[in-house]
């Protein structure tokens, strides 16, 4: 006979499975830092004449939607109708961004800014192992003109949008104007507006519906001393941002929820091993957004993307997790 709590569970399972059957009858709009991830592979077999630095011979080189556009083709990968917008710089990066959106099947809104470059992570990895990363970016909050033209993209949606959710870098897209803007749609739509946040821009944040720090981010947005409880910490957000609901990311101890009307739940990590932690809080992020789009509790939705979490670093190379592996991963936990 199951118990009451695999029943549960069972209905859990269930209702997860028809909601990401459903992922793709929606639409989200993602907002935010929009980069471009490079990786220069090689091999390293001398030092350099010219100074004492190993010289990489190139063997591959590769590149993939970082930032916000990870959280977009995450979100793609999940089967959900995406609408990106955000700024690029007038550059060759600028343009394999879009064009990569576009294979994605995205509707890309790309403000362009001149005066920016496009962000670029570049890794350079000799025998498998990262030797240095090259970061191209301007860390500055958008001006006055640029603003105002990703806030006329946004205007310009008039497509029926189910979620809005917010990818912050901290490389100046997410201000507080493009907030205000986001945090109006959302409520004349009523639609979840969810932030993936950055500690500086906190005072930013108002109007959000849910926003999903890592620890380290949560703590340092509150004032918190580290051995401070997650609970308490999570009430500090809420109290702090007026934001209804909070889910703190926690690594490999996985997560902590807390909402006005469930109160808080600790989630354990899902991971068996690990490979590659990068990209998790976006991978967090889409599917957690997606399914509070569908119409999830917090709780639900975070049990979600903390499984899709744990798919996600136990990948090598890809930052993505797609809505059969979900499915699966579901039915391995039985239900
Ligand atoms: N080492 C790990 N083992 C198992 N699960 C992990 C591990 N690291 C991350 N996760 C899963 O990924 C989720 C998000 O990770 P984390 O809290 O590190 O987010 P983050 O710091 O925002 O990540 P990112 O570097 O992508 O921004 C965790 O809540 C957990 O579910
Ligand atoms: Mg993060």
């Amino acid at each position: 006979m199951p118990g009451k709590a695999d029943s549960r569970r069972e209905q859990v399972n269930t209702q997860l499975q028809t909601m990401i059957h459903n992922f793709s009858s929606l639409r989200l709009l993602v907002v935010g830092d929009i980069m471009l991830d490079r990786y220069v592979w090689g091999d390293v077999e001398r030092i350099s004449p010219e100074a004492p630095v190993p010289v990489l011979q190139v063997k591959r080189e590769d590149q993939r939607l970082g930032g916000a556009a990870n959280v977009a083709r995450n979100l793609c990968d999940l089967g959900v109708n995406v609408i990106i917008a955000g700024v690029v710089g007038k550059d060759s990066a600028g343009e394999s961004v879009r064009q990569m959106l576009m294979a994605h099947g995205m509707h890309a809104e790309l403000a362009i800014d001149e005066e920016r470059p496009t962000t670029v992570k570049t890794r350079v990895i000799a025998q498998g192992q990262q030797v240095v990363r090259v970061d191209r970016e301007c860390k500055n909050s958008l001006g006055r003109a640029m603003t105002s033209a990703l806030q006329s993209a946004l205007d310009s949606i008039d497509d029926p949008i189910d979620g809005i959710v917010v990818s912050d870098y901290a490389k100046g897209v997410v201000n507080r104007e493009i907030v205000a803007l986001l945090s109006d749609m959302a409520s004349s739509r009523h639609i979840e507006l969810t932030i993936d946040p950055k500690p500086c821009n906190a005072p930013n944040y108002k109007g959000a519906t849910t926003i999903t720090p890592n620890e380290q981010e949560a703590l340092a947005m509150t004032g918190s001393a580290v051995s401070l409880e997650p609970e308490v910490v999570a009430k500090k957000l809420h109290e702090q941002l007026k934001v209804p609901k909070v889910l703190i990311t926690r690594g490999p101890r996985g997560m902590f929820a807390w909402n006005v009307d469930e109160g808080s739940k600790e989630i354990c990590s899902k991971a068996r091993e690990v490979y590659d932690v990068t990209g998790a809080g976006d991978t967090v992020a889409a599917v957690l957004s997606a399914s509070l789009a569908s119409g999830a509790t917090l709780f639900d939705a975070a049990e979600l993307a903390n499984i899709a979490a744990g798919l996600v670093v136990a990948k090598v190379g890809t930052a993505s997790v797609s809505s059969k592996e979900l499915l699966e991963a579901l039915r391995g936990r039985g239900g």
